[in-house]
């Protein structure tokens, strides 16, 4: 086996930036398929913390490779600031980095209009808490077929007629018919045109090579399936196919290059944004949750909304993937707040595929033995399966049974060291 997908199973945060830094390890490619900046991964390298928003976070092994594919929105700026930022830290090597040349670039119009649009929608239904990074705006220029590719960049005709034609269409809900100053983005553009001439490829061809070289390809998701464009709540999603069929027509290879899909969870639910959370927790407990989960986000900032796993919502999300693995992240986060409960159905046979998850009511079960308060110290330390405490192996098979997949991975803290691997990500 040569290829896995890893894929959010929730909606987003679920730790993927720490399971791709575990399989990285082992991965001669790492390539991201979907969404942007609005990305946020999180990882903690010997003590030190390196956030990543839009370099997949294999970046962090010298000589494994990284691609950003076709499915993509780029925004340069943060691209070139994220780079130098890791390469300060010795983090990643220029010639490790690829973009495709097909990936859509956000610029500050797109921005401008995302925060726009949730401004006027203030607290109200049609406000989607975005993270305002110009996503949506972006991946709407591209459907609308005037949305701007890298390659555009080294085009200038053509990128001069693309511009103008997004300042005519933009200008009325932008207010102003010089909005969009489509010399000064001319002159951005060319400095980003230099920028990321080195870096730029066919991300299509670049991962079937590797993949008919038998290298190891790991492709890696952002955001989670309930995010997803077509499969999630909608409209409260992202813009993107977060699912593991984004692989195929964000990289540009055929399901038949898929090996195996990995989905992750966290042992509980977070969700940031607006949109149905069946299994939400209000009061102390979701407070004490977010903090000692520090569950806040990594992009924005905003504080997240807590909730107890979503075994329907999780069942959902490994049938929209095809899981052949579930990796469990923050057990021991879960196990730390001295009672810990699990969503195992929806009261009048609400189904998540077929009706959503609006107004979905959770039917909750204690978890045995989350009440014991040296439960989160013995997690901590655990290093293998069979050294985890048994209540918290009878949770995992729990939620194993009840998704009808197996347990991958299990992680018990933030450094690397504690993550289990139940099974081997590429065999
Ligand atoms: P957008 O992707 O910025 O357009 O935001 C659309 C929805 O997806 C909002 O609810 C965001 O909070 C959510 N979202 C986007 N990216 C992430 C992420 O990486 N983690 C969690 N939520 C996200």
């Amino acid at each position: 086996m040569s290829t896995l997908i890893v894929v959010g199973a929730q909606w987003g945060d679920e730790g993927k930036g720490k399971v791709v830094d575990a399989v990285a390890a082992q991965a001669d490619l790492v390539a991201r398929y979907a969404g942007g900046n609005n990305a946020g991964h999180t990882l903690v390298v010997e003590g030190r913390k390196v956030i990543t928003h839009l370099v997949p976070s294999g970046c962090l092994y010298p000589g494994t490779r990284c691609v950003l594919g076709a499915g993509m929105v780029i925004d340069p700026d943060v691209l070139a600031a994220e780079i130098a930022g890791l390469q300060a830290f010795g983090l990643l090597q220029q010639d490790e980095l690829r973009v495709s040349l097909h990936a859509h670039v956000i610029f500050g119009f797109h921005r401008e209009l995302d925060g726009m649009r949730e401004e006027a929608a203030a607290k109200g239904p049609r406000a989607i808490g975005t993270t305002r990074r110009g996503i949506g705006p972006a991946y709407e220029a591209k459907a609308a077929r005037r949305g701007i590719q890298v390659r555009d960049l080294f085009d200038r005709a053509t990128l001069r007629a693309r511009l103008e034609q997004n300042r005519d269409a933009l200008a009325p809900e932008l207010g102003r018919a010089d909005a969009i100053s489509v010399d000064a983005l001319m002159e951005a553009a060319a400095g980003w045109a230099a920028y990321l001439e080195p870096m730029v490829c066919d991300a299509s061809a670049l991962c079937h090579g590797a993949i008919r070289a038998g290298q190891r390809v790991l492709f890696e998701g952002a955001q989670g399936a309930l995010l997803d464009l077509d499969h999630g709540t909608y409209p409260y999603v992202t813009s993107s196919n977060t699912t593991a069929g984004g692989v195929c027509t964000g990289i540009g290879v055929g399901p038949t290059a898929i090996d195996a899909v990995w989905g992750i969870s966290k042992a509980y639910a977070t969700r940031v944004g607006a949109g149905p959370f069946p299994s939400r927790i209000d009061g102390e407990i979701g407070q004490r949750l977010r903090d000692v989960g520090g569950e806040y986000g990594a992009t924005t900032g905003r504080p997240r909304d807590c909730g107890w796993l979503d075994l329907p919502a999780l069942r959902y999300a490994a049938r929209l993937s095809g899981m052949t693995g579930l990796c469990i992240t923050k057990l021991d986060v879960l196990a730390a707040l001295g009672h810990a409960e699990v969503c195992v159905a929806y009261a009048d046979g609400v189904d998540p595929g077929r009706d959503g998850l609006f107004g979905a009511r959770p039917v909750n079960r204690v978890i045995e033995g989350f009440d014991d308060p040296q439960l989160a110290v013995q997690l901590a330390s655990a290093r293998s399966w069979d050294a985890l405490p048994a209540c918290a192996r009878a949770y995992l098979d729990l939620v194993a049974e009840a998704v009808e997949v197996p347990i991958a991975l299990v992680s018990v803290g933030a450094e690397r060291d504690q993550t289990i691997f139940v099974r081997h990500p590429f065999e």
